[in-house]
């Protein structure tokens, strides 16, 4: 039997700002809300602080994080900018935008959040998250918060589910909006690097850049997207043109595979077909589908562009090969 213990505070974001700043700067992880997913949260320049989210989440530490700032001045000081990387983080900030770039020596970023790499991930979000960081006045290393491996949470109520027994505060913000992680790009010259297709359709930054992302480098720049990632309990079948004995459906769009109703239980992501709400419900249906415990979740197939890109993107990982080597995802 496990052993009980207390499971986190949580505490509305309206009240949450003090407190939440009181035990980052005394070096504990807090889970804060972000546009995106929720984030298991540490001041980035202190190494104790950020071995604990490693820690908590079962996190291999050669994953680097992302540092999220308050602003571009913070932003700045970390990283070199690029003209090209300005005008990304000008049209997107803030935002659901990763920019990987060179980090600068005294950054006072901890080397464990970039995995002693020369580069760095940053991020400014949107709201709790960037309130909190002016107010501490240090940048946050955040990770999703989640044990490694599995389902993003988009809730305070799924964040408490996974890790509530082993941090002390999750601050409340409701779901996040978005409902996937940040888009992240790694710019080098003039080129772009899309290592994660994200809450930003590639096709926007396209459009503000005026040059492609180059797609095809993230097993290489970013080694914990490799396998098995957002994993359910139960195993995940993509593309299903048809409902197998036992499963339940992860449908998309207003029209149902042939037979649907033979499925354990049916829930859509968006009904209009809409693949922003389809994001934001993406992996919040999947805990639900899961927790009836049917033999797997058959998944109709979903469209490629736009949003479409990052949310196949992560059902791809939901259904890959699980296996237990630490190259589980973040
Ligand atoms: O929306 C998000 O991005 C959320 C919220 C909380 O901000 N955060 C998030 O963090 O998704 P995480 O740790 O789950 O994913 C960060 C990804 C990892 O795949 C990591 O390998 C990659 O960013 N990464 C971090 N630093 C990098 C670097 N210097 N070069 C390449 N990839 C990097
Ligand atoms: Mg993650």
């Amino acid at each position: 039997l496990r052993e009980w213990k207390e499971l986190a505070r949580i505490v509305a974001e309206e009240d949450a700002l003090e407190e939440a700043c009181r035990r980052l700067a005394a070096g504990e992880p807090v889970a804060i809300p972000t546009e995106t997913v929720y984030g298991l949260a540490a001041d980035a320049t202190d190494g104790t602080a950020v071995a604990r989210i490693f820690e908590i989440k079962g996190r291999p530490r050669f994953n680097p994080l992302i540092a999220h700032v308050a602003d571009m001045a913070m932003a700045g000081s970390i990283a070199v900018f690029t003209p090209l990387a300005s005008r990304l983080a000008g049209a997107f900030w803030p935002g659901p935008l990763t920019l990987v770039l060179p980090v600068r020596e005294g950054s006072g970023i901890h080397p464990l959040v970039t995995a002693g790499l020369d580069t760095v991930a940053l991020r400014n979000p949107r709201g709790f998250g960037a309130r909190v960081i002016a107010r501490l006045g240090r940048p946050l290393a955040a990770p999703s918060a989640n044990t490694s491996g599995r389902i993003s949470g988009t809730s305070a109520g799924a964040v408490n589910a996974d890790l509530g027994d082993r941090i002390g505060m999750i601050v409340d913000g409701g779901p996040t909006r978005v409902g996937l992680e940040s888009t992240i790009v790694k710019v080098e010259g003039d080129r772009l690097l899309l290592l994660r297709p994200g809450g930003i359709a590639a096709e926007e930054i396209e459009a503000v850049a005026g040059v492609r992302l180059e797609r095809g480098a993230s097993g290489v720049q970013a080694p914990g997207m490799l396998a098995s990632h957002y994993a359910p309990d139960a195993p995940v079948r993509l593309n299903a043109d048809r409902v197998r004995p036992g499963e339940a459906l992860l449908a998309f769009g207003p029209r149902r595979i042939a037979n649907a109703d033979a499925a354990v239980k049916v829930l859509n992501l968006s009904q209009r077909g809409d693949l922003k709400e389809a994001a934001a419900n993406l992996f919040a249906h999947l805990l639900a589908l899961d927790a009836v415990g049917a033999k797997a979740i058959a998944v109709e197939p979903i469209p490629a562009a736009g949003l479409g890109e990052a949310i196949n993107d992560r059902l791809a990982r939901a259904a890959a090969p699980r296996q237990d080597s630490g190259e589980k995802g973040s």
